[in-house]
């Protein structure tokens, strides 16, 4: 038997997607028509002998609840939401639910950041462990060097693939491959945080106030256990060859929106949208993800890279490339959309323009609605985040509408 814990860490985490984080935790936010997290969790699904999966945060357990319960009635696996009073880290999370998570005796652990985009080549991981042994496995990725260093980098024995040295977000460079957020560890794993937790106790060795700027009770797995425990034939990798990428920002999850639709478009075409505009269908170009609850003009023109979520309203005329359109949106007559994201309850009003501004990339430019936010006909909205429950009756452009 094995188990799977995602962390989804909290509301002091995800500030950097506000607007849309104010009242959806990020993990719930959706990419490609599916929250953030489904998509871990369906990867989760395909291991072998796969008994529970656990989701580790501090958010307000209702705010899980829904999801949570869905979501295991449609896999079939127990799905639970565990919530920690306050942050312990993303190693000392782990340990404070160690028994419940140790509850079935699982012979192996996978553990999963909520905010990477990939494939999740689990069972290879797996696989892969059991011919190296040790503690744990985790899946590494080759990037740019200056990408790099927003991650932690490592070396690896390129024949044992053995951790061999790790360093979590260095300042000079290390190595381009880095750690992608995705693990799989025996029980030893627990052990080796009672290790530091006892270091970290035992105060005559001076462990907390030498090495560590964070509570004596918070315990990083980078820094506290990856770091240390390099080198001494414990800690593996495990190449991802597939597609990668960190969603810390609302940019970033335009791009991985896009990845998950291709994704789709390899394994399961049958969850795209289709039409080429005859025969009262709209014309759908590349990959683009449509709710059934939908209503979608016949002359709506949409993609590549758009997903609309359920109930929104798409009038005559109307243009979409590479967006993400939030529950109970109106799209009116002619309206244009590019490089953006649309919250929930949103309206967009006639000939209207909603665009990233010029030249965009996924740093900043595009532009985002928060919730009920309402663009009055013919304005344009450049490059701008707009907070919720406003209206717009004048154009803007690169602006932050609070
Ligand atoms: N439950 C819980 N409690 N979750 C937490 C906590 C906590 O106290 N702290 C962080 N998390 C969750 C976050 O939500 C995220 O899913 C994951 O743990 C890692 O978050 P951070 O520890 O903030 O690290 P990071 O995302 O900046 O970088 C980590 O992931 C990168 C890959 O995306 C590091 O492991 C990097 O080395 C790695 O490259």
């Amino acid at each position: 038997k094995v188990v799977a814990v995602i962390m989804v860490g909290g509301p002091t985490k995800g500030t950097r997607f506000r607007p849309l984080s104010f009242n959806t935790p990020k993990p719930l936010i959706p990419l490609a028509g599916q929250p953030m997290i489904h998509h871990p969790i369906s990867a989760c699904k395909k291991i072998s002998n796969l008994a529970q999966i656990f989701l580790i945060g501090f958010y307000e357990e209702r705010e899980f609840a829904l999801y949570v319960s869905s979501i295991s009635n449609e896999l079939k696996i127990p799905v639970r939401y565990l919530k920690e009073d306050k942050p312990h880290g993303s190693a000392g999370a782990l340990y404070y639910f160690r028994d419940r998570i140790m509850e079935e005796k699982p012979s192996h652990v996978f553990l999963l950041n909520c905010d990477v985009c990939c494939s999740f080549p689990l069972q290879g991981i797996l696989d892969a462990h059991r011919r190296y042994g040790g503690i744990g496995t985790m899946l590494v990725i080759k990037v740019s060097a200056e990408a790099a260093s927003q991650f932690g980098e490592l070396i690896a024995d390129p024949d044992t693939k053995e951790l061999l040295h790790y360093t979590e977000k260095p300042e000079t460079f290390v190595s381009d491959l880095i750690n992608c957020g995705v693990y799989v560890f025996t029980s030893d794993i627990f052990n080796a945080i009672e290790e530091v937790y006892s270091q970290i106790r035992d105060t005559s060795s001076n462990y907390q106030s030498a090495t560590r700027s964070v509570p004596a009770d918070f315990v990083r797995l980078d820094q506290d256990i990856l770091s240390p425990l390099a080198g001494k034939k414990q800690l593996y990798t495990y190449e991802n060859k597939d597609f990668w990428e960190q969603i810390k920002t609302p940019g970033k999850s335009l791009k991985c929106s896009a990845l998950y639709l291709s994704q789709f478009r390899q394994t399961s075409p049958h969850i795209l949208a289709s039409g080429d505009g005859t025969n009262r269908k709209p014309n759908i170009i590349g990959d683009v993800y449509i709710h059934p609850s939908v209503k979608l003009h016949p002359t709506a023109k949409i993609g590549p890279n758009v997903s609309i979520s359920a109930n929104v309203r798409v009038g005559p005329g109307v243009r979409l490339i590479s967006c993400i359109i939030l529950d109970d949106v109106e799209i009116k007559d002619n309206a244009v959309v590019i490089n953006s994201i649309i919250g929930w309850k949103s309206s967009i009003g006639r000939w209207s323009r909603v665009q990233a501004s010029g030249d965009y990339n996924e740093r900043l430019g595009i532009t985002i609605l928060g919730e009920a936010v309402t663009v009055e006909d013919e304005v344009a909205v450049i490059g701008s985040i707009v907070l919720q429950n406003k209206t717009l009756n004048v154009s803007v452009q690169d602006d932050i509408i609070l």
